[in-house]
Protein backbone atom coordinates (compact mmCIF):
# COMPACT_ATOMS: atom_id res chain seq x y z
CA UNK A 1 0.00 0.00 0.00
CA UNK A 2 1.49 3.54 -0.80
CA UNK A 3 1.17 5.72 2.31
CA UNK A 4 0.70 9.69 1.43
CA UNK A 5 3.75 10.56 2.97
CA UNK A 6 5.06 8.93 -0.16
CA UNK A 7 2.86 10.41 -2.48
CA UNK A 8 4.51 13.45 -1.02
CA UNK A 9 8.15 12.42 -1.34
CA UNK A 10 7.62 11.94 -4.81
CA UNK A 11 5.96 15.05 -5.15
CA UNK A 12 8.61 16.97 -3.77
CA UNK A 13 11.23 15.57 -5.22
CA UNK A 14 10.00 15.56 -8.86
CA UNK A 15 9.08 19.47 -7.76
CA UNK A 16 12.89 20.04 -7.21
CA UNK A 17 13.76 18.01 -10.05
CA UNK A 18 11.59 20.29 -12.65
CA UNK A 19 12.24 23.53 -11.01
CA UNK A 20 8.98 23.45 -10.49
CA UNK A 21 6.04 23.74 -8.32
CA UNK A 22 4.60 21.74 -5.56
CA UNK A 23 1.01 22.79 -7.13
CA UNK A 24 1.83 21.35 -10.55
CA UNK A 25 3.64 18.24 -9.57
CA UNK A 26 1.06 17.32 -7.52
CA UNK A 27 -1.58 18.37 -10.12
CA UNK A 28 0.68 15.62 -12.38
CA UNK A 29 0.68 13.26 -9.98
CA UNK A 30 -2.96 13.06 -9.02
CA UNK A 31 -3.73 13.20 -12.90
CA UNK A 32 -1.62 10.07 -13.54
CA UNK A 33 -3.25 8.36 -9.94
CA UNK A 34 -6.73 9.20 -9.75
CA UNK A 35 -7.06 6.36 -7.18
CA UNK A 36 -5.29 8.68 -4.57
CA UNK A 37 -7.08 11.91 -4.51
CA UNK A 38 -8.13 11.35 -1.17
CA UNK A 39 -4.50 11.67 0.32
CA UNK A 40 -4.79 15.65 -1.18
CA UNK A 41 -5.39 17.49 2.15
CA UNK A 42 -2.73 15.43 4.37
CA UNK A 43 -0.25 15.44 1.29
CA UNK A 44 -0.44 19.46 0.89
CA UNK A 45 0.37 19.80 4.60
CA UNK A 46 3.39 17.52 4.55
CA UNK A 47 5.09 18.70 1.23
CA UNK A 48 4.44 22.54 2.62
CA UNK A 49 6.03 21.83 5.87
CA UNK A 50 8.74 19.96 4.49
CA UNK A 51 9.27 22.82 2.19
CA UNK A 52 9.30 25.22 4.56
CA UNK A 53 11.07 23.39 7.50
CA UNK A 54 13.39 21.19 5.48
CA UNK A 55 16.98 22.53 6.68
CA UNK A 56 15.82 22.17 10.15
CA UNK A 57 14.71 18.51 9.35
CA UNK A 58 18.01 18.19 7.97
CA UNK A 59 20.03 18.84 10.73
CA UNK A 60 18.02 17.06 13.40
CA UNK A 61 18.49 14.31 11.16
CA UNK A 62 21.94 14.12 11.11
CA UNK A 63 22.32 14.86 14.66
CA UNK A 64 21.10 11.63 15.00
CA UNK A 65 23.46 10.25 12.66
CA UNK A 66 21.28 10.07 9.94
CA UNK A 67 22.32 11.93 6.28
CA UNK A 68 23.96 13.16 3.89
CA UNK A 69 20.62 14.99 2.54
CA UNK A 70 19.77 15.35 -0.84
CA UNK A 71 16.59 15.76 -2.96
CA UNK A 72 16.44 12.31 -3.82
CA UNK A 73 12.87 10.75 -3.22
CA UNK A 74 14.15 8.30 -0.92
CA UNK A 75 15.83 11.63 1.55
CA UNK A 76 12.35 12.96 0.80
CA UNK A 77 10.63 10.44 2.75
CA UNK A 78 13.40 10.85 5.62
CA UNK A 79 12.26 14.63 5.14
CA UNK A 80 8.32 13.72 5.44
CA UNK A 81 8.81 11.29 8.75
CA UNK A 82 10.85 13.91 10.70
CA UNK A 83 8.27 16.81 9.88
CA UNK A 84 5.69 14.57 10.83
CA UNK A 85 7.64 13.48 14.18
CA UNK A 86 8.87 16.95 15.29
CA UNK A 87 5.36 18.36 13.93
CA UNK A 88 3.78 16.09 16.00
CA UNK A 89 1.40 14.75 12.91
CA UNK A 90 3.33 11.27 13.41
CA UNK A 91 0.43 8.60 14.75
CA UNK A 92 2.11 5.57 15.95
CA UNK A 93 0.96 3.50 14.16
CA UNK A 94 2.54 5.13 11.10
CA UNK A 95 5.73 5.40 12.75
CA UNK A 96 6.08 1.67 12.41
CA UNK A 97 5.71 1.74 8.34
CA UNK A 98 8.31 5.04 8.18
CA UNK A 99 10.50 3.35 9.97
CA UNK A 100 10.73 0.19 7.84
CA UNK A 101 10.63 2.22 4.57
CA UNK A 102 13.01 5.18 5.54
CA UNK A 103 15.56 2.81 7.89
CA UNK A 104 14.93 5.76 10.68
CA UNK A 105 15.14 3.46 13.74
CA UNK A 106 11.57 3.71 15.67
CA UNK A 107 13.50 5.38 19.06
CA UNK A 108 15.21 8.33 16.75
CA UNK A 109 11.40 9.15 15.64
CA UNK A 110 10.34 9.30 18.99
CA UNK A 111 13.30 11.33 19.89
CA UNK A 112 12.83 13.90 16.66
CA UNK A 113 9.18 14.19 18.56
CA UNK A 114 10.78 15.48 21.52
CA UNK A 115 13.49 17.94 19.84
CA UNK A 116 12.48 21.89 19.30
CA UNK A 117 14.11 24.03 16.87
CA UNK A 118 16.34 25.55 19.39
CA UNK A 119 17.98 22.03 20.29
CA UNK A 120 18.50 21.66 16.58
CA UNK A 121 20.14 24.53 16.43
CA UNK A 122 22.32 24.58 19.58
CA UNK A 123 26.09 25.77 18.79
CA UNK A 124 25.00 27.66 16.10
CA UNK A 125 25.18 31.43 16.20
CA UNK A 126 24.37 34.29 13.90
CA UNK A 127 22.58 33.71 10.21
CA UNK A 128 23.81 29.87 10.65
CA UNK A 129 21.66 30.07 13.25
CA UNK A 130 18.54 31.78 11.41
CA UNK A 131 19.58 29.53 8.76
CA UNK A 132 18.52 26.19 10.84
CA UNK A 133 15.41 27.71 12.92
CA UNK A 134 13.63 29.18 9.66
CA UNK A 135 15.34 26.76 7.27
CA UNK A 136 16.44 29.34 4.93
CA UNK A 137 19.44 28.75 2.49
CA UNK A 138 22.45 31.44 4.00
CA UNK A 139 22.93 33.04 0.57
CA UNK A 140 19.03 34.24 1.11
CA UNK A 141 19.82 35.53 4.09
CA UNK A 142 23.02 37.38 3.49
CA UNK A 143 20.42 39.00 0.66
CA UNK A 144 17.74 39.83 3.15
CA UNK A 145 20.51 41.60 5.49
CA UNK A 146 21.81 43.47 3.18
CA UNK A 147 18.87 44.67 1.57
CA UNK A 148 18.24 45.81 5.18
CA UNK A 149 14.72 44.22 5.97
CA UNK A 150 13.42 45.11 9.81
CA UNK A 151 13.63 42.34 12.32
CA UNK A 152 14.65 39.25 10.01
CA UNK A 153 13.84 36.76 11.98
CA UNK A 154 10.31 37.83 12.25
CA UNK A 155 10.14 38.34 8.59
CA UNK A 156 11.23 34.84 7.87
CA UNK A 157 8.98 33.18 10.68
CA UNK A 158 6.63 34.97 8.84
CA UNK A 159 7.33 33.90 5.36
CA UNK A 160 7.18 30.26 6.75
CA UNK A 161 3.67 30.33 7.56
CA UNK A 162 0.29 30.52 5.37
CA UNK A 163 -0.77 33.75 3.35
CA UNK A 164 -2.99 35.87 4.23
CA UNK A 165 -5.73 36.27 0.76
CA UNK A 166 -6.99 39.63 -0.62
CA UNK A 167 -9.21 40.76 -2.84
CA UNK A 168 -9.14 43.65 -5.50
CA UNK A 169 -12.73 45.28 -6.09
CA UNK A 170 -14.17 46.65 -9.33
CA UNK A 171 -15.05 50.45 -9.35
CA UNK A 172 -18.38 51.26 -8.30
CA UNK A 173 -19.12 48.18 -6.93
CA UNK A 174 -20.90 48.83 -2.84
CA UNK A 175 -19.06 47.18 -1.24
CA UNK A 176 -21.11 46.27 1.93
CA UNK A 177 -23.50 44.53 -0.45
CA UNK A 178 -20.60 42.75 -2.28
CA UNK A 179 -20.13 41.58 1.77
CA UNK A 180 -23.70 40.96 2.55
CA UNK A 181 -23.55 38.60 -0.43
CA UNK A 182 -20.58 36.99 -0.28
CA UNK A 183 -21.24 35.96 3.33
CA UNK A 184 -23.89 34.23 1.99
CA UNK A 185 -21.73 32.24 -0.27
CA UNK A 186 -19.71 31.48 2.87
CA UNK A 187 -16.41 33.61 2.22
CA UNK A 188 -16.19 36.89 4.76
CA UNK A 189 -14.18 39.61 3.75
CA UNK A 190 -12.98 42.99 5.55
CA UNK A 191 -12.22 46.52 3.33
CA UNK A 192 -9.22 47.65 3.54
CA UNK A 193 -7.73 51.08 5.34
CA UNK A 194 -5.10 51.83 3.14
CA UNK A 195 -6.67 51.11 -0.43
CA UNK A 196 -10.31 51.75 -1.42
CA UNK A 197 -10.63 48.83 -4.01
CA UNK A 198 -9.18 46.30 -1.81
CA UNK A 199 -10.54 43.90 0.98
CA UNK A 200 -8.95 41.33 3.18
CA UNK A 201 -10.25 37.66 3.10
CA UNK A 202 -10.96 36.49 6.74
CA UNK A 203 -12.78 33.33 6.16
CA UNK A 204 -13.69 31.40 3.14
CA UNK A 205 -9.82 32.36 0.94
CA UNK A 206 -10.95 28.67 -1.11
CA UNK A 207 -14.44 29.74 -2.10
CA UNK A 208 -13.36 32.89 -3.20
CA UNK A 209 -13.13 32.11 -7.01
CA UNK A 210 -16.76 30.35 -6.72
CA UNK A 211 -18.79 32.83 -6.01
CA UNK A 212 -21.32 34.63 -8.77
CA UNK A 213 -19.51 37.53 -7.88
CA UNK A 214 -16.00 36.48 -8.81
CA UNK A 215 -17.69 35.35 -12.31
CA UNK A 216 -19.37 38.60 -12.94
CA UNK A 217 -15.74 40.09 -12.51
CA UNK A 218 -16.27 42.50 -9.88
CA UNK A 219 -13.60 41.40 -8.25
CA UNK A 220 -9.94 39.62 -8.66
CA UNK A 221 -7.91 37.99 -6.25
CA UNK A 222 -4.51 39.98 -5.43
CA UNK A 223 -2.53 40.66 -2.61
CA UNK A 224 -2.58 43.65 -1.01
CA UNK A 225 1.13 44.88 -1.98
CA UNK A 226 0.80 43.79 -6.13
CA UNK A 227 -2.86 46.32 -5.75
CA UNK A 228 -0.41 49.12 -5.01
CA UNK A 229 1.20 49.44 -8.24
CA UNK A 230 -1.45 50.48 -10.31
CA UNK A 231 -1.88 53.56 -7.78
CA UNK A 232 1.34 54.55 -7.67
CA UNK A 233 0.94 54.43 -11.59
CA UNK A 234 -1.27 57.03 -11.25
CA UNK A 235 -2.51 56.07 -14.90
CA UNK A 236 -5.84 58.25 -15.05
CA UNK A 237 -6.05 59.07 -18.41
CA UNK A 238 -2.40 58.07 -19.28
CA UNK A 239 -1.34 55.21 -22.16
CA UNK A 240 -0.06 52.51 -19.80
CA UNK A 241 2.75 49.72 -20.99
CA UNK A 242 2.67 47.02 -19.12
CA UNK A 243 5.59 44.81 -21.02
CA UNK A 244 5.81 41.62 -18.06
CA UNK A 245 2.00 41.59 -18.00
CA UNK A 246 0.80 37.89 -17.25
CA UNK A 247 -2.33 37.31 -16.08
CA UNK A 248 -2.76 41.18 -16.46
CA UNK A 249 -3.99 41.72 -12.95
CA UNK A 250 -2.16 45.47 -12.54
CA UNK A 251 -3.17 46.28 -16.35
CA UNK A 252 -6.75 45.89 -15.69
CA UNK A 253 -6.13 47.55 -12.09
CA UNK A 254 -4.56 50.03 -14.36
CA UNK A 255 -7.93 49.89 -16.53
CA UNK A 256 -10.14 49.93 -13.39
CA UNK A 257 -8.43 53.37 -11.75
CA UNK A 258 -8.95 55.38 -15.33
CA UNK A 259 -6.05 54.62 -17.70
CA UNK A 260 -6.44 55.83 -21.37
CA UNK A 261 -5.65 52.64 -23.00
CA UNK A 262 -3.31 49.99 -21.97
CA UNK A 263 -0.18 48.15 -24.38
CA UNK A 264 0.16 44.39 -22.97
CA UNK A 265 2.90 42.44 -23.27
CA UNK A 266 4.70 39.23 -22.20
CA UNK A 267 7.40 36.96 -23.24
CA UNK A 268 5.49 33.82 -22.96
CA UNK A 269 2.05 32.79 -25.23
CA UNK A 270 0.50 30.92 -22.04
CA UNK A 271 0.60 34.25 -19.86
CA UNK A 272 -1.04 36.07 -22.91
CA UNK A 273 -4.02 33.62 -23.32
CA UNK A 274 -4.77 34.14 -19.47
CA UNK A 275 -4.44 38.39 -19.70
CA UNK A 276 -7.20 37.54 -22.28
CA UNK A 277 -9.21 35.60 -19.58
CA UNK A 278 -8.25 37.73 -17.09
CA UNK A 279 -9.41 41.17 -19.83
CA UNK A 280 -12.72 39.77 -21.23
CA UNK A 281 -13.96 38.18 -17.31
CA UNK A 282 -13.72 42.10 -16.23
CA UNK A 283 -15.23 43.02 -19.63
CA UNK A 284 -11.86 45.04 -20.13
CA UNK A 285 -10.93 43.53 -23.33
CA UNK A 286 -11.60 46.40 -25.94
CA UNK A 287 -9.40 48.55 -23.17
CA UNK A 288 -5.76 46.91 -24.19
CA UNK A 289 -3.68 45.88 -27.02
CA UNK A 290 -2.28 42.49 -26.04
CA UNK A 291 1.17 40.98 -28.00
CA UNK A 292 3.90 38.48 -27.14
CA UNK A 293 7.06 40.22 -27.70
CA UNK A 294 10.64 40.63 -25.01
CA UNK A 295 10.04 43.14 -22.68
CA UNK A 296 13.80 44.28 -23.77
CA UNK A 297 12.53 45.42 -27.25
CA UNK A 298 9.47 47.39 -26.49
CA UNK A 299 6.92 47.57 -29.43
CA UNK A 300 6.22 51.37 -28.95
CA UNK A 301 7.39 54.38 -28.06
CA UNK A 302 5.83 57.37 -26.52
CA UNK A 303 4.17 55.95 -23.77
CA UNK A 304 3.38 57.74 -20.40
CA UNK A 305 3.42 55.24 -17.42
CA UNK A 306 5.10 52.20 -17.94
CA UNK A 307 4.83 49.35 -15.20
CA UNK A 308 7.24 46.61 -15.07
CA UNK A 309 6.40 43.83 -12.78
CA UNK A 310 9.59 41.62 -14.35
CA UNK A 311 10.42 37.53 -13.43
CA UNK A 312 12.18 37.76 -10.16
CA UNK A 313 13.29 35.36 -7.11
CA UNK A 314 9.80 35.39 -5.76
CA UNK A 315 10.96 35.14 -2.12
CA UNK A 316 8.25 37.53 -1.53
CA UNK A 317 6.27 35.01 -2.05
CA UNK A 318 7.44 32.62 -0.21
CA UNK A 319 3.84 31.63 1.71
CA UNK A 320 2.49 30.13 -1.30
CA UNK A 321 5.28 28.67 -2.36
CA UNK A 322 7.72 28.01 -0.16
CA UNK A 323 9.52 25.11 -2.25
CA UNK A 324 11.86 27.08 -4.30
CA UNK A 325 13.94 27.90 -1.35
CA UNK A 326 14.97 23.99 -1.85
CA UNK A 327 16.54 24.87 -5.29
CA UNK A 328 17.04 28.63 -5.53
CA UNK A 329 20.38 30.18 -6.06
CA UNK A 330 22.38 33.07 -5.25
CA UNK A 331 22.78 32.69 -9.52
CA UNK A 332 19.09 33.03 -9.90
CA UNK A 333 19.28 36.63 -7.99
CA UNK A 334 22.13 37.50 -10.50
CA UNK A 335 20.20 36.85 -13.50
CA UNK A 336 17.03 38.15 -12.48
CA UNK A 337 18.71 41.64 -11.79
CA UNK A 338 20.15 41.78 -15.28
CA UNK A 339 17.13 41.00 -16.95
CA UNK A 340 15.07 43.74 -14.70
CA UNK A 341 17.84 46.44 -15.26
CA UNK A 342 17.28 45.87 -19.30
CA UNK A 343 13.41 46.01 -19.31
CA UNK A 344 13.84 49.10 -17.08
CA UNK A 345 16.52 50.90 -19.19
CA UNK A 346 14.74 50.44 -21.98
CA UNK A 347 11.48 51.67 -20.71
CA UNK A 348 12.75 55.00 -19.47
CA UNK A 349 14.65 55.56 -22.93
CA UNK A 350 11.02 54.71 -24.72
CA UNK A 351 8.94 56.68 -22.09
CA UNK A 352 8.24 60.47 -22.99
CA UNK A 353 9.94 63.17 -20.79
CA UNK A 354 7.81 63.50 -17.78
CA UNK A 355 6.44 59.41 -17.60
CA UNK A 356 6.15 57.37 -15.04
CA UNK A 357 8.12 54.32 -14.68
CA UNK A 358 7.15 51.83 -11.80
CA UNK A 359 9.32 48.88 -11.22
CA UNK A 360 8.09 46.23 -8.45
CA UNK A 361 8.91 43.03 -7.25
CA UNK A 362 7.73 40.49 -5.21
CA UNK A 363 10.96 39.40 -3.45
CA UNK A 364 13.15 41.36 -0.81
CA UNK A 365 16.63 40.38 -2.09
CA UNK A 366 19.30 43.17 -2.32
CA UNK A 367 20.27 42.22 -5.60
CA UNK A 368 17.06 42.83 -7.22
CA UNK A 369 15.51 45.90 -5.39
CA UNK A 370 17.85 48.24 -4.47
CA UNK A 371 20.92 47.19 -6.51
CA UNK A 372 18.53 47.54 -9.39
CA UNK A 373 17.01 50.65 -8.54
CA UNK A 374 20.55 51.99 -7.90
CA UNK A 375 22.08 51.14 -11.35
CA UNK A 376 19.12 52.62 -13.18
CA UNK A 377 19.94 56.05 -11.64
CA UNK A 378 23.31 55.79 -12.35
CA UNK A 379 22.74 54.50 -15.80
CA UNK A 380 20.06 56.78 -16.83
CA UNK A 381 20.42 60.69 -14.84
CA UNK A 382 16.95 61.56 -16.51
CA UNK A 383 15.46 59.09 -14.52
CA UNK A 384 14.70 60.48 -11.24
CA UNK A 385 13.51 58.76 -7.80
CA UNK A 386 10.27 60.13 -6.63
CA UNK A 387 8.18 59.49 -3.73
CA UNK A 388 4.59 57.67 -3.93
CA UNK A 389 1.07 58.16 -2.93
CA UNK A 390 -0.18 55.96 -1.05
CA UNK A 391 2.85 55.20 1.02
CA UNK A 392 1.81 52.04 2.97
CA UNK A 393 5.56 50.53 3.32
CA UNK A 394 8.56 50.99 5.26
CA UNK A 395 11.54 52.92 3.60
CA UNK A 396 14.38 51.14 2.92
CA UNK A 397 17.04 52.56 4.56
CA UNK A 398 18.96 54.59 1.52
CA UNK A 399 16.35 54.27 -0.69
CA UNK A 400 13.80 56.26 1.20
CA UNK A 401 11.69 57.19 -1.94
CA UNK A 402 11.06 53.22 -2.58
CA UNK A 403 8.71 51.17 -0.44
CA UNK A 404 8.25 47.87 1.04
CA UNK A 405 5.91 46.15 2.17
CA UNK A 406 6.87 43.18 4.37
CA UNK A 407 4.25 40.04 5.33
CA UNK A 408 5.05 40.84 9.50
CA UNK A 409 4.49 44.41 9.45
CA UNK A 410 1.91 44.61 6.81
CA UNK A 411 0.10 41.29 6.51
CA UNK A 412 0.88 41.20 2.71
CA UNK A 413 3.47 39.47 0.45
CA UNK A 414 7.01 40.49 0.97
CA UNK A 415 6.94 43.26 -2.09
CA UNK A 416 9.12 46.08 -3.24
CA UNK A 417 8.36 49.37 -5.71
CA UNK A 418 10.28 51.95 -7.11
CA UNK A 419 8.81 55.47 -9.03
CA UNK A 420 10.87 56.65 -11.45
CA UNK A 421 10.25 60.09 -13.77
CA UNK A 422 11.76 60.89 -16.57
CA UNK A 423 13.36 64.21 -16.80
C1 LIG B 1 5.81 38.80 -12.13
S1 LIG B 1 5.11 38.21 -13.56
C2 LIG B 1 4.03 39.50 -14.03
C3 LIG B 1 2.68 39.50 -13.36
C4 LIG B 1 1.74 40.54 -13.91
N1 LIG B 1 2.29 41.87 -13.85
C5 LIG B 1 0.39 40.54 -13.23
O1 LIG B 1 0.16 41.40 -12.37
O2 LIG B 1 -0.43 39.67 -13.55
C6 LIG B 1 6.40 38.34 -14.71
C7 LIG B 1 6.03 37.98 -16.12
O3 LIG B 1 7.13 38.29 -16.97
C8 LIG B 1 7.13 37.40 -18.05
N2 LIG B 1 8.46 37.46 -18.71
C9 LIG B 1 9.58 36.76 -18.41
N3 LIG B 1 10.61 37.16 -19.19
C10 LIG B 1 10.12 38.13 -20.02
C11 LIG B 1 10.67 38.92 -21.05
N4 LIG B 1 11.95 38.83 -21.39
N5 LIG B 1 9.86 39.80 -21.67
C12 LIG B 1 8.54 39.90 -21.36
N6 LIG B 1 7.97 39.18 -20.37
C13 LIG B 1 8.74 38.30 -19.72
C14 LIG B 1 6.75 36.08 -17.42
O4 LIG B 1 6.20 35.21 -18.38
C15 LIG B 1 5.72 36.51 -16.36
O5 LIG B 1 4.41 36.39 -16.84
Amino acid sequence: MVLPEEVAARILAEAVRRRGSLRDAAALYFQRHPEHEYMKPLVRVLTLGVARHYILLDRALELLGYGPPSHSTSWMLTRVAAFEAMFGRLKPSRARALSEKTGVRLEDLEKLREMRPRDVAKGLSGLDRLSVLYSFPRWMLEELLQAGVPELPRLLEALNRDPQRWIRIRPGVDVERLRESLRGQGVEIEPDRDLPDVARIVEGADRATRTREYREGLYVLQDKASALVAHVAEPQGRLVVDPTAGAAIKASHAAWLGSRYSVAGDLKPQRIGEAVKTLERLRLRHHADIYVGDARRLPLRGFDVAIIDPPCTDIGRLQYEPEIKLWLTRGHAKYFRRLQLQMLLEAVDAALPGARIVYSVCTLTHSETIWVTRRLLEKRPEAELVEQKPRIGERPRRLPQAQRMLPHLHGTQGFYIAVFEKR
